[in-house]
């Protein structure tokens, strides 16, 4: 039985119908927001590479967090801009360090009312920018500089629980060091924080979309990740990575970038136990923006098609600095 007695258009009549049978829903509920804090700033300092975009002052993060709540938003993810750095990223796991300052400063401010959440991640305070220890490997009379997997997870450790004792309800594990959930879970577990969560940046991929981020966390490196993000032309590895990383303890896993990879994001989705995140980074606001800015596209409308995409493809939370403005919007 087909046309005329089946006429799909009738269920897209009118904004209720519409409304009524829409399979895919955004809430604030399920948003996170991304910010950033920078050690010293007396006042917001705007990213140029992410309009409406910036680095908070601890003043100001405040103030944000208690935005995040009265919005509804599921939670804060709050990254830190130190304003000095070194080989190992001692201001990590220092608890004078800006993150952890800030950590225990929004904890206070929200309590429970939303889900406060640090990175945790070495690359905004090593000098050279890489997401963990760098190391000298000799093969064959030749020296190359290594990103140290084994001696990297010593410093999440750390960090993990300068973060946890902070009053972070959430850990991020964005470094894509192998083992590295089942290592910061053991060091937890063992310093009587049984109940901290563990987000892991399970599906991470080596992305030009991480473009703007590295204004925003002033980042310095010089070279790639590509020797621990994962390449953007494998599937398979993030199921892999998924269920080594739940193996581990993880008690979320993500994928990141979102948009380019809603292929990968519903695949683990399909056979995840844990929830499912998504990432919407920086280089896909970037591009809305601009778009937007130059009146080729409308920034509301795509910034909800991509964040219902998103939705539809299996993310159960999404990461955006689109997060106040959807709730905004969605009133
Ligand atoms: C690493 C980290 C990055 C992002 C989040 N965590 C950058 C990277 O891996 O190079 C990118 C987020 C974004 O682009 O919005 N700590």
């Amino acid at each position: 039985m087909g046309y005329p007695v089946q006429r799909p258009r009738r269920l897209r009549q009118t904004p209720a119908l519409r409304r009524l049978v829409a399979q895919t829903r955004l809430d604030p509920a399920g948003l996170i927001l991304p910010v950033f804090v920078r050690e010293g700033a007396s006042e917001p300092i705007p990213i140029s590479s992410m309009p409406g975009v910036r680095q908070h002052s601890m003043v100001s993060l405040v103030q944000e967090a208690r935005r995040v709540v009265a919005a509804g938003l599921g939670g804060i993810m709050i990254f830190g801009v130190p304003a000095r750095r070194d080989a190992v990223g001692s201001g990590a796991d220092d608890p004078d360090g800006i993150l952890n300052q800030a950590l225990a400063r929004v904890r206070d401010a929200v309590g429970d009312e939303t889900v406060v959440m640090a990175d945790l991640c070495l690359d905004e305070f090593t000098d050279h920018g890489h997401c963990g220890v760098v190391s000298e490997r000799t093969r064959g009379g030749r020296t190359d500089l290594v990103v140290d997997n084994d001696a990297t997870l010593e410093r999440y450790a750390a960090m993990g629980l300068a973060q946890a004792r902070a009053g972070a309800h959430v850990l991020g594990l964005s470094g894509m060091m192998d083992g590295q959930v089942g290592h910061v879970r053991a060091a937890l577990d063992d310093a009587g924080y049984a109940d901290v969560v563990l987000l892991a940046y399970a599906a991470k991929y080596a992305s030009g979309f991480y473009g703007p981020f590295r204004e925003a966390v002033e980042s310095t490196l010089t070279g790639d990740r590509t020797t621990y993000q994962q390449d953007p032309a494998n599937l398979t590895e993030s199921l892999r990575e998924v269920a080594l990383d739940v193996a581990e303890g993880a008690d979320l896993v993500m994928v990141k970038p979102a948009l380019p990879y809603l292929d990968v994001l519903r695949a683990v989705a399909e056979v995840s136990p844990v929830p499912v995140s998504a990432y919407q980074v920086s280089g896909e606001y970037a591009q809305i923006e601009a778009a937007a800015a130059q009146g080729w596209i409308d920034r509301d409308r795509v910034m909800l098609e991509s964040l219902t995409s998103i939705r539809r493809a299996g993310a159960g939370q999404i990461l955006t600095y689109y997060a106040l403005r959807v709730a905004d919007l969605l009133g």
